[in-house]
């Protein structure tokens, strides 16, 4: 290569009229308009374009580019005639004329357009385009989200370095750290038959680093997580991981939203205000029927189990006498809904484990179209009407079961008809921290408790005396914990807590989830004798880079902001991981493959 890059292509504008450039990149667009050649040069930072004149450039090569080639070019900048500017182009004042071309290489036709506007662009099939993700990645909007990415990582890190954090690395081949997946084990050569766990989190190590006196550590960690995936959800991924000594959850929280601030202002150009709103994880789910709820929606949950119980419908008085509830969602109906669309309610909520659904069209005061209006009395419709204040014409739907499943249904068809209504303010940035989680989840299938946010949690002061003395469930189940989530517009950004940092509680933490003291041994023993040895109180956080990264480009799915994103089966079709290994490795790491039904999928 002998031509030497002066400018990027994106970079050049009128100001530089006359001047000779060197430009490297992709031929884009390639375009003969009787005998003068029009080329599209591309690179990171933009397009300009480059004009061949058959007087002064040098034509040979030129006619034989083609798309995607890579060349090296230099010539005078000048300013396109009136006319030809182009205004959507911020190069689109200005154009080169070559005089010198190198060409550096060439490429095979590609799978599929770069072009967006290209005839089949929309067309083209998820997997091909992961097969050929270094194509994609050469597409401005993939780009786009990528430099995000990078300035919401730089302006965090420069956040932190400012509050006195170190940023501290901790080891990937590591031991279970439990966040409730699946770990990916790493097989040890020298050890045969011993694993060690790809970190889940950081968190033990985290917590150690507090034991050993570095007081703020913050790392840009990856961490691994066997689970089933979502648009939201990668099996690997990465957390700006954050622990503090001596500090309360307002420390915490107060700093990450001046964090979240600079981020959103050095990144997207927005001021937010702070401090964000907090709502207890109880009011949030009564409200909203979510731990997650996207605040830009203004509409909310009516609970009317004790009104329910007044009617005559026999599904609700089962319902109810087994402990259930009954909540409804109310709404202006902006258009009409359809029939069909009122009957096909049902499926919308019955992968929440829904069996049915109560709509009701209240007219006017009294005035209700339902299958189910008849068991409603003229007092109890009052009254009902008066609790949902509601004085429109309105939709109601009303559901009745076990919590989570009524929860679940209603916040799914609030997000929904929320959207569909007007009732969500899209402009906004609705930030809120979720507090007093319940420290304990009761798991009906195994009969036991496991740990909501994670073992190391602190249950919260004012329930510590239930945690340590109490066995029955109902108690249990009632301990919150200091535990918080930061939720940005209905996603779940970040979470922590602040930790057990008492030797005695954390072994009781482990009781209570069922780990014997043999097992927590095994496990935790490490880290239960490096509590005994002076643990400061401390806490932290971790925050979902990816899903940050998400929601500042603007995009409902982490893989489009993740340069090499695994598929929906854990796999990444372009290099075919995971893949079958010599069978000598496996020799040398003692594994024997025994075949597995694998399940079918659909
Ligand atoms: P938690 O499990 O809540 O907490 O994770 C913190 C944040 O990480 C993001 N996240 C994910 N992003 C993409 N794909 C995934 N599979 C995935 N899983 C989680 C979410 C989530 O809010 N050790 C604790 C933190 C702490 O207590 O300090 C932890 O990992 O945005």
């Amino acid at each position: 290569m002998n031509l030497k890059r002066t400018h990027y292509c994106g970079h050049l504008n009128s100001s530089l009229a006359g001047q000779e450039v060197t430009l490297c990149g992709w031929v884009d667009r390639w375009r003969d308009h009787g005998g003068v050649v029009f080329i599209d040069i591309r690179d990171r930072e933009g397009i300009t374009q480059i004009v061949f004149d058959p007087e002064t450039s040098p034509m040979d090569i030129a006619g034989t580019l083609r798309q995607e080639y890579v060349i090296a070019i230099s010539g005078t900048v000048r300013t396109r005639p009136e006319g030809m500017k182009n205004v959507n182009l911020p190069t689109g004042e200005i154009e080169v004329l070559v005089s010198h071309l190198e060409l550096l290489n060439k490429a095979t036709q590609l799978p599929f357009s770069l072009h967006e506007d290209s005839p089949n662009a929309g067309e083209v099939d998820e997997s091909l385009r992961l097969n050929y993700r270094y194509l994609e990645l050469r597409k401005k909007g993939l780009q786009k989200n990528l430099k995000i990415r990078h300035d919401f990582l730089r302006s965090a890190r420069e956040f932190y370095a400012q509050n006195n954090f170190w940023e501290i690395e901790t080891p990937i081949l590591y031991k279970s750290t439990p966040e409730g997946a699946r770990d990916y084990l790493v097989p040890s050569r020298v050890h045969p038959g011993l694993f060690y766990a790809l970190p889940q989190s950081p968190q033990t190590l985290k917590q150690l680093c507090m034991i050993g006196g570095l007081d703020r550590y913050v790392q840009i960690a990856r961490c691994f997580r066997d689970e089933d995936l979502r648009a939201d959800r990668q099996p690997e991924f990465t957390q700006i991981d954050v622990e503090m000594s001596f500090v309360d959850e307002n420390d915490i929280q107060t700093l990450h939203e001046t964090m979240m601030q600079k981020v959103l202002l050095e990144v997207l150009k927005k001021e937010i205000s702070v401090p964000f709103q907090r709502l207890k994880y109880q009011e949030a789910m009564d409200r909203f029927g979510s731990d997650k709820p996207d605040l830009r929606n203004s509409l909310e949950l009516v609970d009317l189990t004790e009104l329910g119980k007044k009617s005559t419908f026999q599904v609700y008085q089962t319902a109810l006498a087994e402990g259930g509830i009954l909540k409804g969602l109310c709404f202006e109906e902006k258009e009409s809904l359809s029939r069909s669309e009122l009957d096909g309610l049902l499926k919308k909520v019955a992968p929440f484990g829904a069996r049915g659904i109560t709509w009701i069209r209240i007219k006017g005061p009294g005035d209700w179209q339902s299958p189910q209006a008849k068991f409603f009395d003229e007092g109890l419709k009052k009254e009902i009407e008066e609790k949902l204040s509601f004085n429109k014409p309105a939709m109601l739907f009303l559901m009745c079961g076990k919590d989570t499943m009524v929860n679940n249904s209603l916040s799914a068809l609030r997000l929904d008809y929320g959207k569909r209504f007007g009732y969500t303010d899209e402009s906004r940035n609705a930030f809120l921290w979720v507090t007093d989680f319940p420290l304990l989840e009761f798991n009906d299938e195994d009969k036991r408790f496991y740990a909501a946010h994670h073992p190391f949690t602190r249950p919260h002061p004012e329930d510590l005396h239930l945690f340590l003395e109490k066995n029955d469930k109902s108690s249990l189940a009632a301990v919150r914990a200091c535990a918080y989530d930061l939720v940005w517009n209905g996603f779940e950004i970040g979470g922590g807590s602040l930790r057990i940092y008492n030797p005695e509680v954390q072994s009781r933490m482990f009781d209570v989830l069922g780990i014997g003291p043999d097992e927590a041994k095994v496990k935790f023993g490490f880290f239960l004798k490096a509590l005994q040895y002076g643990t400061p109180p401390h806490g932290g956080i971790a925050l979902g880079v990816d899903r940050i990264a998400m929601l500042l480009a603007g995009t409902d799915a982490i893989r489009d902001v993740i340069a090499f994103p695994k598929t929906q089966k854990a796999s990444c079709s372009m290099s075919e991981a995971p893949s079958v290994v010599d069978p000598v490795q496996l020799t040398e790491l003692g594994l024997k493959i025994i075949q597995k039904e694998i399940p079918k999928t659909t």
